[in-house]
């Protein structure tokens, strides 16, 4: 454990620079964690390898196996170099001409990487404008996330343990997953821990989403998505949850605009869904049509209605269910509805003329048979 140097952190980088280079450091119980993982799996063959190492918090651990650090980084690296003298460190961008030559390793190493790879969306629409998609990325790894273009790069490096930081959603959201084929296809999940992205100081900005600290095997028989929707995750701090306990509102609306209709007169409108966080962010119903609104089916208005009241009860949900879609329970909800009718009148007065509603529930009473659907809907998930 070396106490000080942890403390220097990457001071030398403005704000625009950390984001760039996603350069938010991983804090030592983290990194404790992942060493736990990995151990059953050294031996003297292997090589431990961090690729974005930033000032080497992941080696600040004491074990006497061979490592490699680098960062594209060259104050980061100069730094490497002063504090961990027994360390290889190499300054480069460790998502171009990915191969195990440009680390000096050799096919008879056994590579295990660990470490916490920059994420940033580079099409991400929040922070757009400050971050810049400059970077030289080999073409059989090059996607619109870093962090998706890191994992391709251990594969492309044939490690054999992959024990790693990254955002949850890599896993769970279908177009991630598919991006992430040639990984997939070679590697297993075999052990997780669920975190808190507000858990890293410089993040806390906003709100959180889960990070999983993944460990992954070399496999010929890879994972497919139906692995993940039945794989079990473990928060931190909470209750282990699948994909496959939950029902999606997706399966009963629409989650995107169709192409080409106007609205018309008497039509509802609604902002487009994406996850549990995004609709904490933004609007459900609204006035004004636009490329980010859809026009709703009256036929099931119930159901946006549905998504509007979640938004409202949202802050029960833990950060670990922040990337998932909205879910429900159907039968349950068509049990509860007349409550989630009375009480959404209360909220958009606009909807009164399009649903009939029970005015002998009191607001009250349908704010309490609501909380009642969501504990059992959460179950023990239940933020209180
Ligand atoms: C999230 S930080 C993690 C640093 C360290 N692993 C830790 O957890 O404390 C990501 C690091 O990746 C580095 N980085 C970003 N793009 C890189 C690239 N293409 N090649 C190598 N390093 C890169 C950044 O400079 C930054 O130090």
């Amino acid at each position: 454990m070396i106490p000080n140097r942890v403390l220097y952190n990457q001071r030398h980088l403005k704000y625009q620079d950390k984001i760039n280079l996603g350069a938010f450091y991983t804090p030592q119980k983290y990194v404790n964690i992942v060493w736990d993982k990995i151990k059953p799996f050294l031996n003297n063959k292997s090589v431990v390898l961090d690729s974005s190492c930033g000032y080497g918090n992941f080696f600040n651990y004491e074990t006497i196996c061979q490592k490699k650090a680098n960062d594209i980084d060259p104050v980061a690296v100069n730094y490497m170099k002063k504090f961990f003298p027994d360390i290889e460190v190499f300054n480069k961008n460790a998502l171009s001409n990915v191969s195990r030559d440009i680390f000096n390793l050799s096919a008879d190493d056994e590579l295990i990487i660990i470490g916490n790879p920059p994420y940033n969306d580079t099409t991400s629409i929040i922070r757009n404008g400050i971050k810049k998609d400059n970077m030289q990325v080999d073409y059989d790894i090059k996607t619109r996330d870093y962090g998706i273009s890191f994992l391709l790069s251990y594969a492309k490096l044939n490690a054999n343990i992959v024990c790693v930081l990254h955002p949850l959603s890599y896993l769970i959201k279908r177009t991630n997953f598919n991006l992430l084929r040639r990984f997939t296809n070679n590697y297993k999940l075999i052990d997780n821990v669920i975190i808190d992205s507000g858990t890293f100081k410089e993040t806390s900005k906003g709100i959180s989403f889960p990070i999983i600290i993944a460990l992954y095997k070399k496999d010929d028989s890879g994972m497919d998505y139906d692995f993940i929707q039945n794989y079990r995750f473990r928060p931190i701090n909470g209750h282990d949850f699948a994909l496959k306990d939950f029902d999606f509102i997706p399966n009963y609306i629409n989650k995107y605009p169709l192409k080409n209709i106007t609205p018309e007169e008497n039509d509802i409108l609604f902002w487009t869904m994406r996850d549990i966080n995004a609709l904490k962010r933004n609007r459900t119903f609204v006035h004004r049509f636009g490329y980010n609104t859809i026009i709703i089916d009256k036929t099931k208005l119930d159901y946006y209605i549905y998504v509007d009241v979640f938004k409202r009860f949202s802050y029960l949900i833990p950060y670990y269910f922040g990337n998932l879609d909205v879910f429900i329970n159907n039968n349950l909800f068509q049990e509860y509805k007349k409550y989630f009718l009375r009480e959404i009148v209360n909220r958009h007065f606009f909807l009164k003329k399009h649903i009939t509603y029970d005015k002998n529930i009191s607001v009250k009473e349908a704010e309490e048979n609501i909380l009642k659907y969501f504990s059992i809907l959460i179950g023990d998930h239940y933020v209180y």
